[in-house]
């Protein structure tokens, strides 16, 4: 279902929307002081209600998440807010930091009180630059304002927030590798448990949430948790409120799209990015960032036992609502949300070459199935592509994405699977035919 909303997005394109001036005109720093006024315990209840599932990705309950932080401890507890926002199609949460930066410090500040930490790290992706430069003129703007430092708003709970660069490496958006960097140490996962709440920045209790989960956490207090879980299509699935839809490749107005959970990919392509690019035929689509699997647009819904998908089965993938556990539940993943669209002008072989290229320079090379999984597929790609390959090896790409799958420290490795075993699959024909003509039979698609 189609909803557009302005909770986030309602300064972008407007003059100076990254000042504090704007953004208090606008009604911002009104959710904090609520939240505030609270205890711990009954923020942590309102963002509950809210049902915000984790936007970076592996669509956690924030709420939740932020209850698992220990109540009693002795070690200073951190928020860390993960910006480094390096999923290829995925380009929402910059949108955030450049032009609603003081939506991200509000919802720092919430997210401190709520998990018990005085302090906030922004881990802000290296090439990302004016996101940096607005930030730090947010926080320094908040520090004079009275909102940050020892005594936000009059009261007695001290709250800072700092930005730490990062150096461009997809790993680092890994949350355990993102600790590690932000500590100074080479940015490699961590084995889990101990997990971030018990063991995160420093060793102590930290929470890594995304820079949209955190921003929309001001929005969420102003509207009331309930009432914002409600503003979703999906509110019965524990997927509330609004979020930032992107879509990006072979569509006539690509960008990143604010409406209520619910939203369908028909949607999002069709009504919001104008069509498929030169009016051509839809070939394919990623749902939520390059980790996700492909879908084909005659793919059919059919989740039976469970009346939750009454409506939907039997219809097209494309019109299934974009939620956590809907694309789950069709073997799938919602991401980031950020759809990458491939009308028929695109090659899938050499989309899916792209992809491991892609997966194969960022593998950190700590687990040996992705290490080495991902340069062999490379490998072989390369042979497909250039005409050399054999069928067996073609079927070997399965074999090796399969083991890939769960034999890695982080979800890397499945990210990096995932679109190959889908690709494979989806457009074995188009493999085939590279493999059976030299390589010559798709001459001139792209990639
Ligand atoms: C390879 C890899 C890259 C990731 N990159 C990001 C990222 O850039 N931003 C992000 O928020 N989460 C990213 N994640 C997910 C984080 O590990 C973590 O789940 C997320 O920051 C938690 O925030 P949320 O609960 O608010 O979604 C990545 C995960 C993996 C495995």
């Amino acid at each position: 279902m189609l909803q557009r909303t302005t909770y986030l997005s309602h300064s972008y394109g407007k003059p100076e929307s990254w000042t504090l001036a704007a953004y208090e005109a606008a009604g911002g720093y009104r959710g904090v002081r609520r939240a505030l006024s609270m205890t711990r315990e009954l923020v942590i209840d309102e963002a509950k209600k809210a049902h915000i599932r984790g936007r970076g990705g592996a669509g956690f309950d924030c709420g939740t998440k932020w209850s698992f932080m220990p109540k009693e401890s002795k070690k200073p507890h951190y928020l860390v807010v993960n910006a480094d926002e390096g999923e290829p199609g995925t380009f929402k949460d910059r949108t955030i930091m450049e032009m609603n930066p003081h939506a991200l410090i509000e919802g720092c500040i919430i997210g401190c009180y709520a998990i018990g930490a005085h302090a906030a790290y922004i881990y802000v992706r290296d090439e990302l630059h004016l996101a940096k430069e607005r930030l730090w003129r947010a926080i320094h703007e908040a520090r004079a304002r009275g909102y940050l430092g020892r005594t936000p708003f009059g009261g007695n709970y001290a709250v800072d927030v700092y930005v730490h660069t990062g150096a461009g490496a997809y790993i680092c958006g890994e949350e355990t590798a993102l600790l590690n960097s932000l500590e100074g140490k080479r940015g490699e996962p961590r084995l889990k448990p101990p997990f971030p709440a018990q063991y995160g920045a420093f060793g102590c209790p930290t929470t890594v949430n995304n820079v949209e989960t955190i921003a929309i956490m001001p929005s969420v207090f102003v509207t009331g948790g309930d009432a914002f879980s409600r503003l979703s299509a999906l509110h019965h699935f524990n997927d509330g409120g609004a979020r930032l839809f992107g879509v990006s490749g072979h569509v006539k107005r690509p960008g990143i799209y604010e409406c209520a959970v619910g939203l369908t990919l028909r949607e999002l392509i069709y009504d919001l990015g104008g069509g498929i690019l030169d009016d051509r035929k839809l070939l394919a689509v990623i749902p939520g960032g390059s980790s996700c699997p492909v879908h084909l647009p005659d793919e059919i819904v059919n989740v039976p036992n469970d009346p939750r998908f009454e409506p939907y089965n039997g219809k097209s993938i494309l019109d299934l609502p974009l939620g956590v556990d809907t694309f789950r539940a069709v073997g799938s993943m919602l991401g980031t949300c950020c759809a990458i669209v491939l009308s028929d002008v695109a090659d899938p072989v050499l989309a899916t070459q792209n992809l491991i290229r892609f997966y194969k320079h960022e593998s950190c090379g700590q687990c040996t199935p992705c290490r080495e999984g991902c340069g062999w597929i490379e490998r072989i790609l390369n042979k497909i592509v250039a005409g050399t390959a054999t069928m067996d090896e073609l079927d070997q790409i399965h074999e090796i994405a399969s083991n890939i799958t769960g034999n890695t420290i982080c979800a890397f490795g499945d990210g990096a699977a995932q679109p190959m075993l889908s690709f494979v699959k989806k457009f074995r024909k188009s493999f085939e035919d590279y493999v059976l003509t030299g390589g010559k039979s798709q001459t001139g698609r792209l990639c």
